[in-house]
């Protein structure tokens, strides 16, 4: 059983290569943003308090993401087949509650200029239904018919935090938040494993279960 977080700024391709382990392997994804979004659509406590973030930028407080994320993480499912978390933790005090609960292997940190991420958030839609992740400019990442999901054949929706503005406020947060995090986990010997974001799309079998002990 592997224990994986994915690390990265916004739209740096941590939900593109969870779906890429998933071919390979049965852990468990969890995204806390597609958490948060599922919360949002259904109008629980939950996402009225973190849309007021969401929609700004802005990181939802710890004490919000913490116990969720520690909610998910004692599902049956997850003590079976391991978990890949995508997008937490995003700050040291997050970092420090997921180390009280569970041991980690492995630190994936996806590595990506910033310039590149704009085309990334501005050209990116996603399946309503079962997620995918899409992008209308790159040929390996198009739906096959132009707005809709090749797998559920419904229509593809654009996410309402991406836009330049927020973006931008999205970006500022994890330069200002998140490098905590990333240092604290540096500090462990073997933990932290830098993946270049442009290249997950050419990521064989082999270099995936190479990478992350599968
Ligand atoms: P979240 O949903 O996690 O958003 P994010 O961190 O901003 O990351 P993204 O989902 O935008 O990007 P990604 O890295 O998954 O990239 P993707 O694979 O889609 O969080 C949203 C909000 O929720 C936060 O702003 C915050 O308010 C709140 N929140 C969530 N977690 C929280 C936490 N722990 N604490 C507090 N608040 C929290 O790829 C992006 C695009 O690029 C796609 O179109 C994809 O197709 C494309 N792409 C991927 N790889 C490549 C490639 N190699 N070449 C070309 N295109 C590529
Ligand atoms: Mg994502």
């Amino acid at each position: 059983m592997v224990n994986i977080v994915l690390f990265g700024p916004p739209g740096a391709g941590k939900g593109t290569l969870a779906e890429i382990i998933k071919r390979y392997s049965k852990i468990v994804h969890i995204s806390t943003g597609d958490l948060f979004r599922e919360n949002v659509k259904s109008s629980t406590p939950i996402g009225k308090e973190a849309k007021k973030y969401m929609d700004e930028g802005k990181l939802v407080p710890d004490s919000v993401v913490i116990g969720m994320v520690k909610e998910r993480l004692a599902r049956d499912d997850v003590k079976k087949d391991g978990f890949m978390l995508d997008g937490f933790p995003r700050t040291l005090d997050q970092a420090k509650a997921l180390d009280g609960v569970t041991r980690l292997d492995t630190v994936a940190v996806l590595d990506i200029d910033k310039k590149s991420l704009r085309e990334r958030i501005l050209g990116r839609y996603n399946c309503p239904k079962c997620n995918r992740i899409y992008n209308i400019f790159n040929d390996r990442l198009k739906p096959k018919m132009e707005g809709q999901c090749d797998e559920c054949k419904v229509a593809l929706t654009h996410r309402a935090d991406d836009n330049e503005e927020t973006f931008e406020k999205r970006w500022k947060a994890y330069e200002e938040q998140s490098t905590d995090a990333l240092e604290y986990y540096e500090e462990r010997a073997g933990l932290v494993k830098h993946v270049d974001s442009n290249k997950i799309l050419a990521l064989t079998e082999k270099d995936v279960k190479g990478m992350f002990g599968l």
